[in-house]
């Protein structure tokens, strides 16, 4: 079950949309479409609001339609109707670019015609969103795991093209076809892991632990807040994690089940350096601190992690989409207020799920690293 929503938005003229009688006639021939397409079609309600005339229509399987004419000469028009899961579609994609044809073609007064694609509402998410906050659809045709724990919403949700995709608080995470996001987040082929000591914050869907296992590193520790998210990927997400989510500790890693933060104040009270330490978080990091601002707390991650690295050692990081310059801007910014001083590169790769280019940062001391 689903409710259907169809968006239409038009323009006539805006003289026509000036007297109450030109706003009457326009909406009389408008009505006169929607009648051909839409069976049982009656007015419920019409007022004005604020300059514009809103009429509002009922028809079978009860459709509601809102019909808005403003009179600067647009004009909306939203048709919602609830779709079960047996049913036939009452308006399908071909239908509604037929209801915009006939619009234009038989309502003079309409100049340009705009319809988006049919949204599906009230199902499992399928509408998430760029860097830059723009809509993305995907191709969701099951949610496999769902579980609100005390820290966000974690879903897997099956995407016919891209595999099962982790999705954290509705932001899109990882999904089995991301290979490319945990290669460039390592640096696969310039890095050199073997025999080294990493620290992974975040990181629980357990791809870049299990692709850095396979570099024959001395020791990896990955500080993840969030168990469930651990579990979810183990089951579910096995072609990324393959059994490195089965056991908290092996050979040479371990998982200790935090706030990375916490870690970190104690391994620089401790004096422990690291090779690597990856910023594998969230977009937005878990904080419990709730007072912390988002730039606050990724700047302060940043400061507590260079006093975990050693003199030739590397933080590697996700930043954001290309889409959101600024923010990578920002992240430059902090970069370059760091002591000691550092110095940085970015890559970038397209990542499947997010339907975007992501930006990738390395950052190392420029001269022999912290004072000890
Ligand atoms: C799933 S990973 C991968 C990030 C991902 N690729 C993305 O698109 O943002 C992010 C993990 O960071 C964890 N996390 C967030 N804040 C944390 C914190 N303060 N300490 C430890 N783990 C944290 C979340 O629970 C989550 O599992």
């Amino acid at each position: 079950m689903a409710v259907n929503t169809i968006l239409l938005d038009f323009s006539v003229d805006p003289s026509l949309t000036k007297t109450d009688g030109s706003f009457t006639v326009l909406s009389t021939n408008i009505e006169n479409v929607l009648r051909d397409f839409l069976t049982g079609l009656k007015t419920i309600s019409s007022f004005e609001l604020e300059g514009s005339l809103i009429k509002i229509f009922t028809a079978n399987r009860g459709t509601v339609v809102n019909l808005r004419i403003y009179s600067n000469g647009l004009v909306t028009l939203n048709i919602d109707y609830y779709k079960g899961e047996k049913q036939e579609p009452l308006l399908t994609l071909e239908n509604s670019h037929a209801l915009e044809r006939d619009l234009k073609e038989r309502v003079v007064e309409i100049k340009r015609t705009q319809a988006l694609p049919i949204l599906t509402r009230g199902t499992f998410m399928r509408y998430y969103q760029t860097s830059d906050e723009r809509i993305l659809e995907y191709d969701i045709d099951n949610l496999v795991f769902e579980e609100v724990t005390p820290y966000q919403k974690v879903q897997i949700v099956h995407s016919k093209t891209l595999g099962n995709m982790l999705v954290l608080d509705d932001l899109q995470n990882i999904a089995e076809s991301d290979l490319i996001y945990t290669e460039t987040l390592m640096q696969r082929g310039k890095e050199n892991y073997k025999d080294k000591e990493i620290v992974i914050l975040g990181g629980g869907d357990g791809a870049l632990l299990y692709e850095l296992l396979k570099e024959k590193p001395k020791e990896v520790i990955m500080l993840e807040i969030d168990d469930v998210v651990m579990k979810a990927c183990a089951k579910y997400m096995r072609s990324i994690c393959g059994d490195v989510l089965d056991n908290y500790s092996g050979a040479n890693y371990k998982i200790i089940v935090g706030d990375c933060m916490k870690s970190l104040e104690q391994y620089i009270k401790e004096g422990r350096k690291f090779d690597y330490i990856f910023g594998d978080l969230t977009d937005v990091p878990i904080s419990e601190d709730h007072s912390e601002q988002l730039w606050a707390f990724i700047n302060k991650i940043l400061q507590m992690s260079c006093k975990v690295l050693k003199p030739t050692g590397k933080f590697m990081t996700h930043l954001t989409g290309t889409s959101c310059p600024e923010a990578v801007e920002q992240y430059s910014q902090y970069l370059q207020k760091l002591q000691p001083s550092v110095k940085y590169t970015m890559d970038r790769a397209f990542v499947p799920s997010f339907l975007e280019e992501w930006v990738f940062c390395q950052v190392s001391f420029s001269n022999s690293g912290p004072a000890e």
